[in-house]
């Protein structure tokens, strides 16, 4: 009986799809892989229905200049130059009511860049290196390798605590911690994988003794230590030369001047009587 059903629902649901006359839209090529050029299109196989004109879609975005108002059951885009800016999801729209869509997803392999092509940080410090992907579609994996004079040493994420990796489909970063002068110094790159393939860039990293990050400090400390003896130096050999000065050139006059002017007074005052 339930099997019965079940063949009955079966066909209603097949009649029912026959019987609708819902356009559907012929995309050509149906995808687009690792190629710099590319020629889209798009065609509606129903066009019972009228059609007001079409336009593209990049990624949910309207592609400039391909809002048409031609009442034609295709269309088409020139894709000239397919980098990361241009790949991603396309989708043909065809003004009716309601629109339809197809989708062609233009490909390439993914574009890594470093944040930093060369980084420095200090002894017993950490670090972070960060790669960025950009284009379609994201890598799925990511790796991250150790170039030491010809020497290929993968960085496994867990293995020691002296590595971390973490990755999301458009970034990758990977802390490296206790620094040192002798084992970490060298090139880091990192490689972004999607199903087309793989691109890598790369990290040059130096490491700076604790010694000469503390330079700047010990600059600063030695010119106070050197002033502060200069002042002392000074003012230790200038102290006699002020006790004499006022001995015999400063007060002497000063006395002088006063007698005078009380002689001057008394005469004015003489006068004055
Ligand atoms: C659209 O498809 C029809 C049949 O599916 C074909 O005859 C016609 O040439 C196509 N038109 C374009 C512009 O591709
Ligand atoms: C159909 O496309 C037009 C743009 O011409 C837009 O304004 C409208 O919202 C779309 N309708 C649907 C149902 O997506
Ligand atoms: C690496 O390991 C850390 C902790 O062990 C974890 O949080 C992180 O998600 C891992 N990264 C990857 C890429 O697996
Ligand atoms: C990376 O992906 C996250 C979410 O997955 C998004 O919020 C962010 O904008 C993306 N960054 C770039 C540069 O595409
Ligand atoms: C895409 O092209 C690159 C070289 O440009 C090649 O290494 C890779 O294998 C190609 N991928 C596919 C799927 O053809």
């Amino acid at each position: 009986m339930k099997l019965l059903w079940a063949a009955c629902a079966l066909l209603v649901c097949c009649w029912r799809a026959s019987a609708s006359t819902d356009p559907t839209v012929i995309a050509s090529p149906s995808e687009v892989n690792n190629q710099t050029t590319a020629v889209l299109s798009c065609n509606l196989t129903d066009s019972s229905r009228p059609i007001k004109g079409s336009f593209w879609l990049l990624n949910g975005k309207l592609v400039k200049d391909s809002d048409s108002t031609a009442s034609v059951p295709y269309t088409t885009l020139h894709l000239e130059k397919i980098n990361y800016h241009t790949a991603g999801k396309y989708e043909c729209v065809f003004k009716t009511d309601p629109n339809v869509t197809q989708t062609i997803e233009v490909k390439i392999l993914p574009h890594v860049s470093a944040h930093k092509h060369s980084e420095h940080g200090n002894e017993n410090d950490k670090i972070v290196l960060v790669c960025d992907s950009h284009g379609y579609p994201f890598p799925t994996d990511w790796t991250w390798i150790k170039k030491v004079e010809n020497d290929f040493e993968p960085i496994i994420n867990g293995t020691t605590a002296k590595y971390e990796i973490k990755s999301t489909p458009n970034k990758t970063s990977l802390t490296i911690s206790d620094l040192s002068i002798e084992s970490d110094v060298g090139d880091y790159e990192c490689s972004g994988t999607n199903e087309l393939g793989t691109n890598s860039d790369t990290i040059h990293l130096r490491v700076r003794s604790r010694l000469a990050a503390l330079w700047p400090f010990l600059g600063i400390v030695a010119e106070v230590i050197i002033l502060v003896a200069i002042i002392f130096i000074y003012e230790k050999r200038r102290k006699p030369d002020e006790i004499n000065d006022d001995d015999d050139s400063g007060s002497a006059p000063l006395k002088s001047n006063s007698t005078t002017n009380h002689k001057d007074k008394n005469v004015r005052q003489r006068n004055s009587n």
